[in-house]
């Protein structure tokens, strides 16, 4: 199976507990939603027959009132589309990555492929290597993937004799990790229609879409699927609730709600039922508008801090450039040309000895496909507080300086 490459560096970070880690994708421990969830498990608990439903065994593809509660929400947020969509359609799951593991294992047999933008999220980089699928790059812009990077990764791999091997496209469409782009309105539509022409699946992995601090929503690719057949769409509430209560949720083609449905029902025939209780809780008390507005707040805060201190302490050093996303919990750094940001490169051992943890981008490139630039990093604002977000920039600042 092999480790995660970060597993390493937080075990380095753990060694050292004044590290200020501007690493890890935690969300802000300040604003967790302690009294939104005790409000909503009182009332859970508050009589008797509804409490022991929830901590009964609930049902494999997950609570029904959650599931119409999701979808309602997500066909509210696109606006409806070509084919009437069903609740079946409608898995939950123990957050999104349980979803994107039995999509990618009930999609691919041992040496498939499945395309993924370059910079991709790891954990999903990882779960396609530990099922011997093959993570093959398509080079992005500021637009997100780019269609005639996809057009030749495919043509090179029909030339190879390779072309049926390949199942699916991969893209967090909005403010991906690491990379931080959001696929624009066009370049949606040019997706799904690539998929659809190469007979492909499109996974949308969405888990960012509510942390949006600036500018409008853009509906999911699935509204530009007509016949709802290509693709797949992945949520969860761990950025826009709690990570703790871990539930995510997959939006499938009918063609798929069996076999996920059914592979989920060999591995743990239905993810935890009181979270999903709790879950369907909040949202109908309306517990969980006011939690995100105040999320969008919080972090639309730390960005500009760490944005602030990147300009201060960064951006008068020659070849350093950075991201200035509208969401998400990410800022996506280059640095000088030849300059290595992972283990053993300088960088990283003189960042510790600072006091501040990255991680490497490198780490995020797909094995196949464009070559992953070492002069990469990804930084995180959502667990530092403002003030340790200025100083881990500083001390980064003060780290490439001495490295240049
Ligand atoms: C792009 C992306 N997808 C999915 C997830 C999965 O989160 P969860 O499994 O908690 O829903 C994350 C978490 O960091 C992520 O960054």
């Amino acid at each position: 199976v092999g480790q995660q490459p970060i597993s390493a560096l937080m075990h380095a970070a753990l060694a050292r507990p004044h590290l200020i880690s501007l690493a890890a994708g935690f969300v802000d421990q300040a604003s967790l939603p302690v009294s939104e969830t005790a409000a909503a498990f009182d009332e859970l608990m508050a009589e008797a027959a509804a409490a022991r439903a929830a901590l009964q065994y609930g049902t494999n593809a997950g609570y029904l009132p959650l599931r119409e509660a999701v979808l309602e929400r997500l066909l509210a947020a696109d606006g409806p589309s070509g084919r009437a969509p069903s609740v079946d359609q409608v898995v939950l799951t123990a957050g999104s990555n349980q979803l994107l593991h039995l999509v990618a294992e009930v999609l691919c047999d041992p040496g498939d492929i499945v395309l993924c933008a370059a910079p991709s999220y790891f954990v999903f980089l990882g779960q396609l290597h530990s099922l011997q699928v093959r993570a093959v790059g398509v080079e992005i812009d500021g637009e997100g993937l780019l269609p005639e990077a996809l057009e030749e990764q495919l043509a090179r791999l029909k030339q190879l004799g390779q072309a049926d091997r390949v199942k699916a496209i991969y893209v967090t469409s909005y403010f991906d990790n690491p990379s931080t782009v959001t696929l624009s309105l066009a370049r949606r539509r040019r997706v799904v229609e690539i998929a659809k022409r190469h007979g492909l699946y499109v996974i949308d992995d969405a888990a960012y879409r509510l942390l949006r601090y600036a500018g409008d929503d853009l509906p999911g690719l699935r509204q530009f699927d007509d016949d709802g057949s290509t693709v797949i769409t992945a949520e969860t509430f761990s950025k826009s609730f709690s990570p703790g209560v871990r539930v995510g949720w997959g939006f499938l083609p009918q063609a798929l709600v069996a076999p996920v449905t059914g592979l989920k029902a060999h591995i743990d025939f239905g993810s935890p039922n009181l979270n999903q209780h709790l879950m369907a809780t909040v949202l109908k008390r309306g517990l969980f508008e006011p939690h995100v507005d105040l999320l969008r707040a919080r972090y639309r805060g730390k960005l500009a801090a760490m944005l602030a201190a990147l300009d201060e302490h960064l951006s008068g050093i020659e070849g350093v450039r950075y991201s200035r996303p509208d969401g998400g919990l990410y800022v996506w750094l280059e640095l000088p040309e030849g300059m290595p940001a992972g283990p053993g490169g300088g960088l990283v051992e003189r960042a510790l000895a600072e006091g501040v943890l990255y991680v490497p981008g490198e780490y995020c490139y797909p094995p196949e496909g464009p070559p992953a630039l070492a002069n990469r990093i990804r930084l995180s604002f959502g667990v530092q507080s403002e003030a340790n977000i200025r100083r881990g920039i500083e001390a980064l600042g003060r780290a490439i300086r001495q490295s240049g």
